[in-house]
This record gives structure tokens, sequence and C-alpha cells, in this order.
């Protein structure tokens, strides 16, 4: 097979619901593999680390789009986005990255062991009442989604009766950062940016009239000093992926943990017993089944190389992430869940410019929630019936019926 067809199979349902055996086939082809449509693919551990840090290779932007995506104007999805930190360069990317990191520091992060250590245990108690009699209880639903949410609305500063309306929307807007999204897709991405931006911008207007100690209060305070160092489209965009960003993929890293730590008991008793640190776990997740799969560059200069590979001017890179994390030459076993490697180092957070702001908020989530799930319940199992929500490049999990006794 090659690189083409192996990108119309990581497109396909099959692809999307195990990409793996398709990273392979793709990696017996070399580090870096042409996929058609004047895209390649890369999948070499040291390739996408370097390629992730190259300041030439850039994301797709509001100036490039037209050329890389037909219509993308029309949807307003796209257009929402595209004036985030996620989808900007330089110089753009830097003036509202400074701002955001300014306001999203690590000491307000470490600030929030606490309160996410007792939101833990509050929907653990929750989760406990729901599962008393034995009857099945959605994970995803009553815990994985539950946590990031109330942990990044309480910094943003979203009050708690608007929260339960996100997880729709948040997963709507999801196909916008999906490769082949379908046209009903997009129409439901398209609804939810546009409700989620006239929910930030009314949320914005209240905070500028009341401020609160939040980040929404600081980034309006910035936006209105000096709309040149943030505008109102880009303080609305922001706030819409920090949102989103901010609980999609920490929703799956806890689900994917949790369906590894059942297909895997000695790690699963590792666990318990203290033999697997909850930062090691995390980590192997992360490597081993990552939340995010992959993301794309666009190079702004000829003659550009990726490792050995000569990457054409019109030529973008898809960084496969979840190969490069399972690449032989990078992971002894690659395939082997293991949490107590070391020295991991996944790709799963991005790397260079855009490396994850919420790196460190994800980790402490994960690494306070799962030991306290397992200490709660010693006899939680799968239920069976566990469904994959059908992305490539989010990946995770729809539904994970748990029982708790
Ligand atoms: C397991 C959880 C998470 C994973 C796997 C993850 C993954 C990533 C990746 C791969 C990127 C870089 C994308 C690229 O280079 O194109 C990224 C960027 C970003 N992430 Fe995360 N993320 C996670 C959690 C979070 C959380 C909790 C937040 C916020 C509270 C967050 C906010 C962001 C933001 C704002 C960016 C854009 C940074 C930039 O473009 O400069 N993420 N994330």
């Amino acid at each position: 097979m090659d690189g083409v067809a192996i990108m119309e199979r990581l497109l396909s349902a099959e692809g999307r619901a195990d990409p793996y055996p398709l990273y392979e086939l793709a990696r017996e082809l070399g580090p870096v593999v042409p996929s058609g449509g004047g895209m390649a693919m890369v999948v070499g551990y040291r390739e996408v680390h370097q390629a992730l840090r190259n300041p030439a290779l850039e994301v797709i932007d509001a100036e490039s789009r037209d050329r890389w995506e037909d219509g993308y104007a029309e949807h307003p999805s796209k257009v929402l986005l595209t004036r985030s930190i996620l989808e900007s360069n330089a110089p753009h990317h830097q003036r509202m990255r400074s701002l955001i990191a300014s306001v999203f520091t690590a000491r307000r992060v470490a600030a929030l062991e606490e309160p996410v250590t007792a939101a833990v245990q509050r929907l653990l108690d929750e989760m406990a009442d729901h599962g008393a009699d034995g009857s099945p209880v959605d994970f995803m639903d009553a815990f994985a989604y539950r946590l990031p949410v109330g942990v990044i609305c309480e910094l943003l500063g979203v009050p708690e009766a608007d929260r339960a309306r996100f997880r729709p929307l948040a997963a709507d807007l999801s196909a916008a950062l999906e490769l082949l999204a379908d046209e009903t897709e997009l129409a439901a991405a398209d609804e939810a940016a546009e409700e989620l931006a006239r929910y930030f911008s009314h949320l914005a207007a209240r905070r500028r009239a009341d401020p609160q100690h939040d980040l929404i209060s600081a980034l309006v305070e910035v936006a209105d000093a000096d709309p040149s160092r943030l505008s109102g489209r880009e303080l609305l965009a922001n706030l819409v992926l920090l949102l989103a960003a901010g609980f999609e993929t920490t929703t799956n890293l806890l689900g994917n943990g949790l369906a590894l730590l059942f297909a895997h008991p000695d790690a699963l008793a590792g666990v318990r017993a203290g033999t697997v640190t909850p930062a090691g776990l995390t980590d192997e997740v992360l490597r081993h089944d990552s939340p995010v799969q992959l993301t794309g560059r666009i190079p702004s200069v000829p003659g550009l190389r990726i490792g050995e590979s000569e990457i054409p001017k019109e030529t973008g890179v898809f960084l496969l992430i979840g190969a490069a994390n399972r690449d032989p030459a990078r992971y002894p076993h690659p395939e082997r869940f293991d949490p107590t490697r070391q020295d991991s180092q996944p790709l799963s957070f991005g790397g260079g410019p855009h490396f994850c702001l919420g790196a460190q908020l994800a980790r402490l989530e994960s690494a306070v929630a799962m030991p306290a799930l397992l200490a709660r319940f010693p006899d939680l199992a799968p239920a069976g019936g566990a469904t994959r929500r059908d992305r490539l490049v989010l990946r995770g999990f729809h539904t994970l019926p748990i029982t708790l006794r």
C-alpha cells in the first residue's frame, strides 16, 4: 500500500477506529511519506519532534487558509478558530500567546491542585450514589467530561449553571478540527461556534461591567485597554479555544487511560499498589493512545527539510503524533503499554511555539483523578458496550460503561 492509500484508509471509519496498524504501514515507507493532495505524512518521532520546533513550518492561518482549504470562509466554525492562537503564526501568535500565558500561569495552575482534588472527590461521591445498586455508570458522562469542564470553567469564570450545555457544543465544534468532516457535521460545528461566540460575548460584557478574579475578566481588561494587543474577535476566538481545548482532550485522556488500565490488569494493580506513579501512568496513556493524534503544518520557505527529506514549498505535512509516539527507534516495544517507562516524553502536547498551554493542567487532573478513582472503587470493572467517538484527530470514547461493585 502506498502513502495515498494509507491516508485514504486513515480517513475511513475503519482507520478512525484503529489508526495504529496504518501508522505501521506508513512507517515501513519511511519517516516522511507523500500522501496525495499536496500533503505528506510525518511518522518518525525525531522528525515530528523536529518539525514541531521548526519556525519555518507554520500553521494554516487566516492569510494562508484560502490556498489550502476551499470554502472555509463559509463556515463560521473554521473562521472563528482561525483567529485563535492555535491557528495563528508570528507575529500575531506571540502577541496573543504571551497575553494568555501571562494570565494562565504555572502558579495559577499549581494552585488548582486543591480544588481539583475536591472536584474529584465530589464526582466520585456522585458516581458512588448512581452505581450503588451495581447498575452500570457511563464513566465518560459521569466523570471524564465533568471534571475537566468544571476545572476549565472555574478558571475561565463560566458560571456553574451554564456548564451543562457545553459538552454537546464542544463535541459539535470539534468536527471543525477534523481533516474530513461531512457537511452535516460542519453545519452542527457552525451552529455550535455561533452559539459559543454569542455566549462568550455576553459573558465578556458582564465581566466588563463587573470584573471578577477570573481569566475572562483578565483578558477582557487587556483587550479593552489596548485592542491592538487583543482585538474583540481574537478575545472570543481564544475563549472558545480555551474552553474546547480545555476539556475535549482531557476528557479523552481520562477515558483512554481507564480503558487501557482495564485492558492491562498488571498496570492497574501497579497504580493501586503505588508501583506505578500517577505521572508515569499519565505519560504512558498520552504516549500509547494520544488524545490528539495529529496536527498540520505548511512550509513558509522553499527547500525545507524534515529529517533527510526535502519538503517542496507547496507541500503541507500531517505530523502524526500518534505514530511518532510509537516509533520503535525511540521506544523499545512501543506497542506495549508500560507505565513504568522512563524518560518517555511523548509528543501528545505538541512542541515548539504552539506547545499546549494546558499541558500542566491536564497532567494535574489525570494524576489526581486516576489513583483516586481506583482507590475509591476496589471492584471497578468495565460493563461492556464501550463506544469510541468517530474521530481521527481527537481520539477518545463516546461511552465507557463501568460497574463500581
Ligand atoms: C490531554 C489533554 C491535552 C492534550 C493531549 C492537548 C494537546 C495539544 C496539542 C497537541 C497542541 C498543539 C497543537 C499544534 O501544535 O498544532 C495543543 C495546543 C493548545 N492547547 Fe492543549 N491539550 C490538552 C489539554 C489542554 C488544556 C487542559 C488546555 C487549556 C486549559 C489546552 C489548551 C491549549 C491551547 C490554548 C493550545 C494552543 C497553543 C498555541 O497554539 O500556542 N490544552 N494542545
